[in-house]
């Protein structure tokens, strides 16, 4: 039987949104908690509408290696990866890095909590994502040793050999003239390195096979470059309504980008024959992985 017909990726994607929506909401202090600026800025900036994609990516690699339903013992760690993404914008926008004002569809943290502020609440989110890994009923849930392998690994791919030293490699290289080597080295560690993760993650938990995995995380790093490229040509030609945050910028701040060295016509081409590769990468799954292979057409496709 072939689903990929009738999945209808905006529904999979709008319900899985919801449910980390709510499980964050869940796990998060409520805004009347102490210190109420703190919960207050990191309610704020996971609530602001991002996509969920990561967590979604981890569901969905669950899924292709054979978890079923609503996989609700996954959520921790979904969440996890969503609050480590989520600092490492805040972060990013900060007027020591990219300089940002607008994020989600919303002014940025330090704008409407100032720089302290914003620091802090990426500084608790990061910390607070490997609290919600160590949570009781994920230690019941999983063996552990599956679980110390996913946590290690998201602090590697989290960390100074994934996205934080692409995050170094990216403002160190503003303005200089670099070419593609350098700039795919940054694009696969501050972008790719967690989406890589996030998927690898999601199928450790669900039982995969070391098999499943190098083909997971194959793909991974495909749509992950997929991603970021799709973030540069938008970054120059997407809606800054729709995307939620300014365009332009890349440009103005002398950003290393796809668009710089090949133009946006061979960034284009370049994104789709990586989906295509990516899409070879999955041939070892069956039906249950058609909302990843819907996916990475999507990433190239995205408007936001
Ligand atoms: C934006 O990520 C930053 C990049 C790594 C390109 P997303 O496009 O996933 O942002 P949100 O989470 O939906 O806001
Ligand atoms: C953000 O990259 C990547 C991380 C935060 C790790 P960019 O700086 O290119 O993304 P946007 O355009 O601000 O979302
Ligand atoms: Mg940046
Ligand atoms: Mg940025």
């Amino acid at each position: 039987m072939n689903l990929e017909p009738v999945l209808d990726l905006n529904a999979y994607l709008k319900e899985r949104k919801q449910w980390i929506d709510g499980a964050i909401d869940r796990y998060l202090p409520s805004e009347e908690a102490s210190p109420q600026d703190l919960f207050k800025a990191m309610r704020y900036s996971l609530f602001a509408g991002g996509k969920r994609i990561r967590p979604i990516l981890c569901l969905a690699a669950a899924e292709a290696v054979g978890r079923q339903g609503r996989p609700d013992s996954l959520f921790p760690v979904a969440c996890a990866l969503e609050y480590i993404h989520t600092y490492s914008l805040i972060h990013d926008d900060l007027p020591a890095m990219d300089n940002d004002d607008y994020r989600r569809g919303k002014p940025t943290s330090h704008k409407v909590f100032g720089e302290a502020l914003a620091i802090l609440a990426g500084d608790a989110l990061l910390t607070e994502a490997f609290q919600l890994m160590t949570r009781r009923d994920l230690q019941t849930d999983y063996a552990p040793e599956n679980l110390l392998r996913v946590i290690a690994e998201i602090a590697a791919a989290a960390g100074s050999f994934g996205m934080v030293g692409g995050q170094v490699d990216d403002v160190q290289a503003e303005g200089k003239p670099g070419n593609l080597d350098t700039l795919h080295r940054i694009h696969t560690r501050k972008t790719g390195a967690m989406i890589v993760v996030s998927l690898r993650s999601g199928a450790i938990l669900a039982g995969g096979t070391e098999e499943d995995l190098q083909a997971l995380t194959n793909y991974g790093h495909k749509i992950g470059l997929v991603f970021q490229i799709a973030d540069d040509i938008l970054n120059i030609e997407g809606d800054s309504a729709l995307l939620g945050k300014n365009t332009g910028s890349d440009a103005a701040r002398g950003k290393m980008t796809f668009p710089l060295f090949m133009g946006l016509e061979n960034s284009r081409q370049k994104a789709l024959s990586l989906v295509e590769e990516a899409l070879g990468d999955l041939e070892v799954f069956d039906d249950r992985a058609a909302p990843l292979r819907l996916l990475a057409r999507y990433f190239v496709e995205r408007k936001f």
